[in-house]
């Protein structure tokens, strides 16, 4: 397999899209760095499958929001062997309307889904550019291509992460880094277990919601791919929700 002996380090693993992607990963021969919050139980089926597979799977729990918890989990881990690959899947949504959202929601989620990727990408950054190659996925969100009623707090987040992605393109293509970002529209998650589907799916050109494995395929792609010339872009995978 290519990409055997290869590590793939992905943030947020343990649930959802990042469960997709790790088994994604791993079947195109990635041993993975799992991380995950507190959900042992999820991140520990999670590395069952992997394993399944025939890969290695480390799992590292830690709150990304704080700066000194992943600095212990991941520096010295990376300093060792660095990542090949590095996706930056953790984010969480606290909606509200602007009128009554807290503070408290506005914090959390902005030190999770931005502050977060500052803290990860600051341990294994140094790293990946010693070894003058190596993948970088952000995963963002259509909200924060377009903005959503009720997820100020997570669409800026997320556009967020969108310039700091491409701010680190141009900073790091040069090193044989390559750094992309995926924004997925509405996927089959627990995030969005209580939407009404009914209204929101007409809005969708397919017409329906899209899988975890709909996602993961496409961060494969930026992962794996040898014939490579994007670069510093935003590719959506939302069923066709931005035309
Ligand atoms: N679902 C959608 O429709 C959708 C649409 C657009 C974008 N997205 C984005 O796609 C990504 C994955 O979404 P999802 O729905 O698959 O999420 P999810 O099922 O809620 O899983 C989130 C993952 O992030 C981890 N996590 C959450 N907060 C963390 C923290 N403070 N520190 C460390 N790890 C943390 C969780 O760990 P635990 O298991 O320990 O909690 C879990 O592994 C997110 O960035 C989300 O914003 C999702």
């Amino acid at each position: 397999m290519a990409n055997e002996g290869r590590i793939a380090l992905v943030i947020g693993g343990s649930r959802g899209i990042g469960r997709a992607i790790c088994l994604r990963l791993a079947r195109s021969g990635f041993d993975i760095w799992l991380t995950y919050k507190s959900n042992h139980q999820a991140a520990a089926e999670v590395k069952g499958a992997v394993e399944g597979i025939g890969r290695s799977c480390d799992l590292l729990a830690f709150d990304v929001a704080d700066y000194e918890q992943t600095r212990e989990a991941l520096e010295s881990k990376a300093d060792k062997r660095a990542p090949d690959v590095y996706v930056y899947n953790t984010g969480i949504a606290r909606d509200n309307l602007m009128v009554w959202l807290t503070k408290e929601e506005w914090d959390s989620v902005l030190a999770t889904n931005l502050n977060g990727f500052y803290n990860v990408t600051h341990m294994v950054l140094f790293p990946m550019l010693r070894e003058k190659r190596g993948r970088i996925v952000v995963v963002s969100s259509v909200s924060g291509q377009i903005g959503q009623a009720g997820q100020v707090n997570y669409s800026a987040s997320k556009a967020g992460l969108i310039g700091a992605a491409r701010a680190l393109a141009k900073e790091v293509g040069k090193k044989n880094l390559y750094v992309n970002v995926v924004a997925p529209g509405i996927i089959e998650t627990e995030m969005t277990n209580d939407l009404p589907r009914d209204q929101i799916r007409p809005l969708i050109p397919l017409g329906r919601f899209g899988s975890t494995e709909e996602v993961a395929s496409v961060v494969d792609f930026l992962c794996t791919e040898e014939q490579m010339y994007v670069h510093g872009q935003v590719i959506g995978v939302n069923g066709g929700l931005t035309v």
